[in-house]
């Protein structure tokens, strides 16, 4: 696989099938897309549907959010699960506010500073909401790269999960990094699934390693014991 070649394919993958009217998406505003990509850290979407509509009518501002008790925040959550998600973004909320004025920065380093945000989730908002390109690397993405390029490594290993970043970062491509970013999370939500993999519907399947060579249940490796 070229690289640029991996990042079209995604993107016309994505233009064509991938998702493009969900509530978050065709917008630059990075409150939205920030709390659209809190949800989604552990949460499908399908489920954060219902939450992020009630969520944004209860908190339709990043003030608004970072200005109420806490309390109210939980309950907003509630359901939702995974709850430290719900503290660190009202805390984030409230550092935006303090120290950028409202606004959120465009830098993912500086936006992975804050509460709650890692660097897979830093990237996405920096892309979905300033095109900006810098790579992702949650779950699905490692799944997706440790099939189609056939690593056989432990993919949480510090060494692997470096190397991995590195490639993400190589096949960053020139234009279009939205698409891109987005076709990579949907590839890999409903179509290089863990436990069903539709490999026939997949169009990296002409240059997916694991597929060539009968190795898609066996990758990505599982952790060592
Ligand atoms: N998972 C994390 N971010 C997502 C997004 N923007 N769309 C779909 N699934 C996601
Ligand atoms: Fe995943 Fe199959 Fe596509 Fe390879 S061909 S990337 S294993 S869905």
């Amino acid at each position: 696989f070229a690289d640029a070649d991996f990042s079209a394919t995604v993107i016309a993958w994505q233009r064509a099938h991938g998702r493009h009217a969900l509530p978050w998406q065709n917008t630059r505003d990075a409150y939205l897309v920030w709390l659209s990509e809190i949800m989604l850290q552990q949460t499908q979407v399908a489920a954060v549907l219902d939450y992020y509509a009630r969520f944004l009518a209860r908190f339709p501002t990043l003030r608004t959010l970072a200005e109420a008790p806490v309390e109210d925040v939980m309950a907003q959550w509630s359901g939702l699960g995974y709850y430290t998600r719900a503290r660190n973004l009202h805390k984030c909320a409230q550092r935006v506010l303090a120290e950028y004025d409202g606004v959120f920065p465009s830098d993912p380093l500086l936006l992975a500073e804050l509460p709650g945000i890692g660097r897979s989730t830093a990237a996405a908002i920096a892309a979905f909401s300033g095109g900006v390109r810098a790579a992702i690397l949650d779950g699905n993405v490692k799944r997706v790269f440790a099939r189609v390029f056939g690593i056989a490594a432990y993919p949480g290993e510090k060494k692997v999960e470096q190397a991995l970043w590195l490639r993400a970062e190589a096949l960053l491509p020139q234009q279009g990094i939205e698409s891109y970013t987005q076709g990579l999370m949907d590839l890999g939500a409903t179509l290089c699934t863990r436990s069903s993999p539709d490999c026939q519907r997949c169009p990296l399947q002409p240059r997916c390693v694991a597929y060539a060579t009968h190795r898609v249940k066996d990758l990505p490796v599982r952790k060592p014991k």
